[in-house]
């Protein structure tokens, strides 16, 4: 594929077939995972690739419980809403059945004792894009969630992640049942500033 047509196709895939992943695929998609850049190239990554069934199952119920809390109350105004109703059903859908996603990755983060700023983010958040962009690539469809972090305490403990390690995601991985299409997006004309803040440019005739 053309880098563009990768790039301008990632989107939010959560309605995904069960079928398995082949592992040699994995291993092309963490491969380019860890090239992305972080502060002082420290690399604080890790990934735990699950694909166990029991495992998947028990974190879908505390993903599935952070989404009932977090847009249970919500529910009928986003229904209703038309510019959310889409995104709505779709993490709704994902929600309910997140064990069903033949791979789930959960990229994690060591800490040295600072909890998640932007700075720490920023040296994490390119390996979750190049992930994300690679299994594009592939063909897989994925998205980047945090609903887990509700219940990071029991995931850290089901998974034997040890004190100093934080999650950062927990990206579903698998061929998704929907087409890749262009994601909404504010056009870079109304977001890009040129010298000052406010001084909107204009592309070439
Ligand atoms: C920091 C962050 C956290 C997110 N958390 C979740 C989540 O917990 N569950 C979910 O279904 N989507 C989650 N998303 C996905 C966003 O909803 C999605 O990227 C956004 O709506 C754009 O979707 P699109 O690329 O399909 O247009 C998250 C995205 C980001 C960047």
């Amino acid at each position: 594929m053309e880098f563009q047509d990768v790039v301008s196709t990632l989107r939010a895939m959560r309605r995904l077939h069960p079928d398995p992943v082949p592992e040699e695929d994995l291993w092309k998609i963490l491969d380019t995972a860890i090239m992305a850049p972080s502060g002082g190239n420290t690399q604080p990554w890790n990934f735990v690739v699950i694909r166990d069934r029991a495992t998947k199952e028990k974190i879908g119920e505390w993903y599935l419980d952070a989404w009932d809390k977090t847009y249970g109350p919500n529910r009928d105004a986003m229904k209703a809403d038309p510019n959310m109703v889409r995104t709505f059903n779709s993490a709704d859908h994902l929600a309910n059945n997140l064990a069903d996603a033949p791979v789930l990755i959960l990229v994690t983060r060591k800490t040295d004792g600072m909890r998640l700023g932007t700075m720490g983010g920023a040296s994490i958040y390119p390996a979750v894009q190049n992930l994300m962009l690679q299994a594009r690539e592939l063909g897989y469809g994925t998205t980047l969630t945090t609903l887990h972090m509700w219940h990071e305490k029991e995931v850290k403990e089901l998974l034997g992640i040890p004190e100093g390690i934080e999650t950062v995601a927990l990206i579903p991985l698998g061929k998704p049942k929907g087409k890749f299409g262009k994601p909404a997006r504010i056009p870079a004309e109304k977001v890009v500033f040129w010298d000052k803040w406010g001084a909107e440019g204009s592309r070439p005739e």
